[in-house]
């Protein structure tokens, strides 16, 4: 047990590093299971799971089967989502995204039903809902601005209508928090929240993604309205005008390439940050794994954790299971 001062030093910080107790004494973040959202992706049919081919461990589900995950996820412990939807028809103004019927008002009315205290998030954008996959709405290959944040707003009424706790517009369009904000208060949703995609970059992490929900952009990229990977002052710039527009919570997306991002922004402002640890990382990660380069549990674990570090309050993840059996 003993050692020679050999050195002769004062300080030696492996003395906090000698056993798991000094080390979990010291231990400066924590992940919890109440810092995880988990994402679900909702499609039409009945009694389907079916397994993104891009994401395994990752599968859709038509909404009975999502209400039986729900409760799963709520009896680990898990309890947020946010919901992604497949709808039955794509049409070029988007108008199923805000049909009272549709995909996610009907998975947000079943999966209350049975789960009523789960936080139901949902996602706000057009991309699955268009034949071209882009997040608002086309004319001339270009993506329009206002228009959209007009249908956005329908569809985020449609979404609180049917119960959803927090509306999360990942669309990037200039002014729809404002826009989105107003409209729930004017239909007397001043209780739903908005988390909004503030800073969301143009990024090729979201490939696996795209295939899961069937929106990958049928021309161009996303580079008109997502941000470009080089800027953080422009992150600021967005987030601040979220914040000022009504968000209550501002996220980060994608998460590992983007932690510099998440620590300007929770120096910066005293809004709740949440991170999206996006399907390219996740799927990467299931790839090394699956060829045994790399422990799994180990790498999401720390990855997860280092986000935490970073500043983020909550962690968009499809990990986020995996993760709550480990942490209960
Ligand atoms: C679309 C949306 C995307 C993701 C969340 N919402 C994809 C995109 O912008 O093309 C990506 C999530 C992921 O990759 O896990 N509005």
């Amino acid at each position: 047990m003993s050692q020679l001062n050999l050195l002769n030093i004062v300080q030696r910080p492996r003395r906090l590093r000698k056993s798991a107790a000094i080390r979990n004494l010291v231990q400066e973040k924590h992940l919890t299971i109440n810092d995880l959202v988990y994402p679900l992706f909702v499609c039409p049919g009945t009694n389907v799971v079916e397994e993104v081919s891009s994401m395994p461990g990752s599968f859709r589900y038509s909404i009975d089967n999502a209400v039986k995950e729900c409760q799963e996820l709520w009896d680990l412990g898990i309890q947020s989502i946010d919901l992604f939807g497949i709808p039955e028809v794509k049409t070029e103004d988007g108008s199923e995204a805000y049909n009272e019927y549709g995909i996610i008002q009907e998975a947000i009315r079943a999966i209350k039903a049975k789960v009523p205290d789960l936080c139901i998030m949902t996602d706000v954008a057009l991309d699955p809902f268009t034949p071209f996959g882009h997040d608002g709405l086309v004319r001339d290959g270009i993506i329009l601005n206002d228009e959209t944040v007009e249908v956005l707003c329908k569809m985020a009424i449609s979404h609180a209508n049917a119960g959803a706790d927090f509306v999360s517009p990942s669309d990037m369009m200039d002014g729809r928090i404002g826009a989105i904000r107003e409209a729930l208060d004017d239909t007397d949703f001043s209780d739903v929240g908005i988390l909004s995609y503030a800073a969301k970059y143009a990024s090729s992490f979201y490939g696996p993604f795209r295939d899961a929900l069937h929106s990958a952009p049928q021309f161009g990229d996303k580079t008109t309205y997502q941000m470009n990977p080089g800027n953080t002052d422009e992150a600021m710039k967005e987030i601040e005008l979220d914040i000022m527009e009504g968000a209550d919570i501002v996220m980060v997306k994608p998460g590992l390439a983007y932690l510099d991002i998440v620590y300007r922004t929770k120096e910066r402002f005293d809004t709740p940050v949440a991170i999206y640890h996006v399907s390219g990382e996740y799927s990467m990660v299931k790839a090394a794994a699956q060829r045994g380069w790399i422990d799994e549990k180990r790498v999401m674990m720390e990855s997860l954790l280092c986000m935490k570090r970073a500043g983020a309050d909550l962690i968009f993840t499809y990990y986020a299971k995996e993760a709550a059996r480990i942490l209960r």
